[in-house]
């Protein structure tokens, strides 16, 4: 048997998004909305994607090559419709297999919806996606009689008694593969919108005495993304999705609703996240570690029982090792902290290698940038930095050294040695009493 394809639509733009963005391109959980839809389509075990994009728009395929670089791109140079959409795709149709079709911008469809539907067009034509909207204005309507769908009438041309049915039209429909370019071919533009409506098969495939059936989903799943608002509607119902994820495989989130995740954040069991932390993308949680409040993280992995913030920023690269800490006010970027190390105060550590155990002091900074060029620091097992100490990459702390508080460190320090890089402190006996004498005042704190 033929793969089954998936055709995403995204070639009709419209414009109440009020954005210089592509509708599609716009994120939820840090992930864009096409990517969403490609994922829950590969999740769903369909063999092949076909991508519909509009004409021009580059960026849009760009991001299909990224999130899926099998999918194949096709262009609709004319926005005639949703049936004229599919049939850009129709290289792809001709390869037989069944077909799912999806819009690009309903980011919370779940893989098992759309395997559940493709699986229907085993023993029928057509299935449409149905849900049941609080208000059904707008959305095509599901005409079924004897337990059959016979037709999908959309808005504009339905009347005022379909325009009182509930069950509307989700938009994902699969279509056998045996029928789907036999009833595509075949759909007219004879509506109030002048389009060729994919909706129409299901009437087409009546004519042929052919079935077309029906699954349900929640109006919450089926949701698309039209303008802002709705864009923050999808990503509040994804972000209570991640938290029950997150919660059910054993991460404790002592006040969900405060948490950020993204669509790609993994936790481990018993990790604790405090109040009010952001996850960015690409952020892996091992065993046990403590996400402190008010961290944001991306791009990071933390490592089993490891402690990160309250007030930590780990940026992309960052690497802590088993039971490392990273205190309040620590700003990470390609750090690699090894095992036990610590930097629990002020401090910012860039292009950075930590050896295990070792401990950075308040207020050191790597100084990773030159204006042109990133430099990286190396700091050895068990060295201690003092605080308020400034590396200038690029330079190494060999292992078990020390570096005096308040250095400005320009050159290597060798393992187990003292490298201190500051003006000597000189004292001055009774300068502070010539200094008053001859301003010829007293300072209240003096003495004489
Ligand atoms: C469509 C359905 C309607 C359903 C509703 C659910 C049809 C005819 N109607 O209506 O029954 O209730 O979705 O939201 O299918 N597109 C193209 N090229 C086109 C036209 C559309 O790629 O020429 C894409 C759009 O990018 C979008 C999708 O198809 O992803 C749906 O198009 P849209 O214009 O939003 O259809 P609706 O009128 O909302
Ligand atoms: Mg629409």
């Amino acid at each position: 048997m033929p793969e089954r394809i998936a055709i995403v639509l995204a070639a009709g733009e419209g414009t109440r998004m009020a954005s210089n963005t592509p509708k599609v391109l716009h994120r939820i959980g840090g992930r864009t909305l096409l990517a969403h839809v490609l994922g829950s389509v590969r999740g769903a075990g369909i063999g092949r994607t076909a991508v519909v994009l509009g004409p021009g728009r580059d960026d849009v395929a760009v991001e299909v090559r990224r999130a899926a670089p099998d999918a194949e791109v096709f262009v609709q140079h004319e926005r005639r419709g949703t049936a004229h959409a599919v049939l850009a795709a129709r290289p792809a149709i001709e390869r037989g297999g069944d077909v799912l079709v999806v819009y690009g911008d309903t980011p919370l469809l779940r893989s098992e919806t759309l395997r559940g539907l493709v699986e229907a067009v085993e023993d029928s034509a057509v299935a449409v996606l149905g849900f049941r909207p609080a208000d059904p204005t707008g959305y095509g309507r599901l005409i079924v009689q004897g337990g059959a769908l016979v037709a999908i009438r959309e808005e504009r041309d339905a009347s005022s008694e379909e325009k009182k049915i509930d069950l509307c039209n989700a938009g994902a429909m699969a279509l056998s593969g045996k029928h789907a370019l036999a009833l595509l071919d075949r759909v007219q533009d004879d509506n109030a919108k002048r389009e060729f409506y994919l909706t129409d098969v299901v009437a087409l495939a009546r004519a042929d005495k052919l079935k077309s059936v029906v699954r349900e989903a929640t109006e919450e799943e089926v949701m698309g993304v039209n303008d802002k608002p709705q864009l923050a509607a999808a990503e509040a119902t994804l972000q209570h999705r991640l938290r029950e994820q997150a919660m059910k495989a054993g991460a404790t989130l002592v006040a969900p609703e405060t948490v950020h995740f993204a669509a790609d954040t993994k936790l481990a069991r018993d990790v604790v996240v405090e109040p009010y932390v952001v996850f960015g993308p690409g952020v892996v949680v091992e065993e046990g570690a403590v996400i402190r409040s008010f961290s944001h993280l991306e791009g990071a992995h933390v490592g089993a029982g490891a402690s990160v913030g309250p007030y930590a920023r780990l940026r992309p690269g960052t690497k802590l090792g088993p039971k490392a800490r990273i205190g309040n006010f620590v700003e990470t970027k390609a750090a690699e902290i090894g095992a036990g190390a610590k930097a629990n105060h002020l401090t910012y550590l860039g292009d950075t290698t930590v050896g295990p155990n070792a401990n950075i002091g308040a207020g050191t900074i790597t100084c990773n940038y030159d204006g042109v060029d990133k430099y990286r620091t190396e700091i050895g097992e068990g060295a201690f930095i003092g605080s308020n100490s400034a590396l200038v990459a690029p330079v190494k702390i060999g292992d078990g050294a020390y570096v005096a508080s308040g250095s400005v460190i320009t050159g290597n320090v060798p393992p187990n040695a003292l490298g201190v890089g500051r003006a000597r402190q000189v004292n001055k006996e009774g300068w502070a009493n010539d200094f008053r004498a001859h301003k010829g005042k007293q300072g209240t704190g003096g003495h004489d």
